[in-house]
């Protein structure tokens, strides 16, 4: 064993620990006491698997953005989506924001002419921002930080709904209705849930990381709501209750009202941070902020890998497999080349066994998190769970998601049958144009 492999150990100790630590900080979060989660209530409950009608998502989460449209049929059926991808190129995401948003709404315009969407129809459109957003109602939200690179200037501490409608005027799109505003981690939980009524958990672990839970309103601190969306969750609370009643649904849900929370993980600061996190941390656009995000997501993999790498070539080391020029410029070592040299025959034993542990230790703190959540819903784990998760790391990176797996195996032992981690993949748009529905 290589000594700095010890800096990333994760021991059974530790993923115990660091789920007592996140439970105590969701639970400060939700109280409205000072936490480095934000627990941010999202206004959205899970869907009832009847929903139905045609509506469209613009999911936003990173520089690629895809917009679908969605044929809900109810009874938890949903026709294939037909989807575009638009990349957003990278003087658009540092540039103006009125900017970034006009690009938005012309790809949006594209979209529906090149899907022979009329005008004239009125169209309901679900917005996936998967960015830290404290959210005043189902459809309006203010930008708290960018995240991921994005630097758009005018949009921190504005409403990205009205961003985003002024930007479909001036494109002359009148007929849509930003219906929905959503993460992408509470898209994801609803597309699964949709579909799976067990689904309660929403994690991405891709560029950057982050999941969503439902809650019960009556733990949620008041000062968390504003008074007049206090009173909107409620009646649309009702409403729903009374349509349930009345269609006689009995899906496996509590009684009680619940809000989806975005728990915003990717902030999470209860870690233990090596020399290289701190480096890393130093060097980024954000020091201190998004510690999770830091030592999880695909966004810094690479670079934590880059670090140790350098250092340990700054010994005279040379890799196989690696060119040199990457391992000496920030940012140089991709998480997608880290992917494809954890299975390389050809890679340096070295490099392997550094790829290993960066990423075993992002996989084991990613479900460390995961227990806490579900410990906060259910403590003694007498229900089954499903946890819809997206993104690339944890879909490609090799041996991701077993990780993921075995550790929550580690922590509650047989128990951990009743838990089904699924691959949701681009659940985040789906999941808003549902949203939509439901709005
Ligand atoms: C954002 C979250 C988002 C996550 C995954 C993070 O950087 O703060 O809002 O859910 O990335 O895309």
């Amino acid at each position: 064993m290589i000594p700095i492999e010890k800096y990333f150990q994760v021991s059974a100790v530790d993923i115990r620990r660091i789920s007592r630590d996140f439970r105590a900080e969701m639970e400060k979060g939700l109280t409205g006491r000072k936490s480095s989660l934000k627990m941010i209530p999202t206004y959205v409950r899970r869907p009832t698997g009847d929903e139905k009608g045609v509506f469209i998502a613009l999911d936003l989460g990173g520089t690629n953005f895809r917009i679908l449209k969605l044929v809900l049929k109810g009874a938890g059926r949903s026709g294939e989506p037909r989807t575009m991808k638009f990349v957003l190129k990278k003087g658009l995401i540092t540039g103006s924001g009125v900017k970034m948003f006009d690009f938005l709404a012309a790809s949006l315009k594209t979209f529906l002419k090149k899907n022979k969407m009329s005008s004239e129809d009125r169209i309901r459109l679900g917005f996936t921002f998967s960015f830290p957003v404290n959210q005043t109602g189902i459809a309006s939200g203010t930008l708290v930080c960018w995240t991921k690179g994005f630097e758009a200037s005018g949009v921190v501490g504005k409403d990205v709904v009205i961003l985003f409608r002024e930007a479909l005027a001036r494109q002359g799109l009148f007929n849509i209705e930003v219906a929905a505003l959503a993460n992408d981690t509470v898209g994801t939980l609803v597309a699964k849930n949709y579909e799976d009524p067990h689904c309660d958990i929403g994690v991405i672990i891709g560029t950057g990381t982050n999941a969503c839970y439902p809650e019960k309103v009556t733990n949620i601190a008041e000062s968390k709501f504003q008074i007049r969306h206090c009173e909107e969750a409620r009646s649309a609370d009702e409403a729903i209750q009374k349509k349930e009643i009345a269609s006689g649904a009995s899906r496996p849900r509590n009684d009680e009202s619940e809000m989806i929370i975005n728990i915003e993980w990717g902030n999470f600061n209860k870690l233990r941070r090596n020399v290289y996190d701190r480096r890393l941390d130093k060097a980024s656009d954000n020091p201190g902020r998004q510690i999770l995000e830091k030592m999880v997501s695909g966004m810094y993999l690479g670079e934590v890998a880059r670090l140790v790498l350098a250092d340990i070539a700054g010994g005279g080391m040379r890799f196989t497999g690696i060119d040199r020029k990457h391992v000496a410029k920030s940012y140089g070592f991709r998480t997608e080349e880290m992917s494809g040299l954890a299975v390389s025959k050809s890679a340096d034993p070295v490099v392997k066994v550094v790829l290993d542990m960066v990423s075993s230790r992002a996989a084991r703190i990613a479900a460390s998190c995961m227990a806490a959540i579900i410990t906060r819903m259910d403590p003694r784990l007498t229900k089954t769970h499903t946890i819809a998760i997206d993104g690339s790391v944890y879909e490609k990176y090799p041996g991701f998601s077993m990780k993921v797996n075995k550790a929550l195996k580690e922590l509650f032992g047989k128990r951990a049958a009743r838990i089904k981690t699924a691959l949701a993949k681009d659940g985040s748009g789906k999941g808003a144009a549902i949203i939509a529905a439901v709005a």
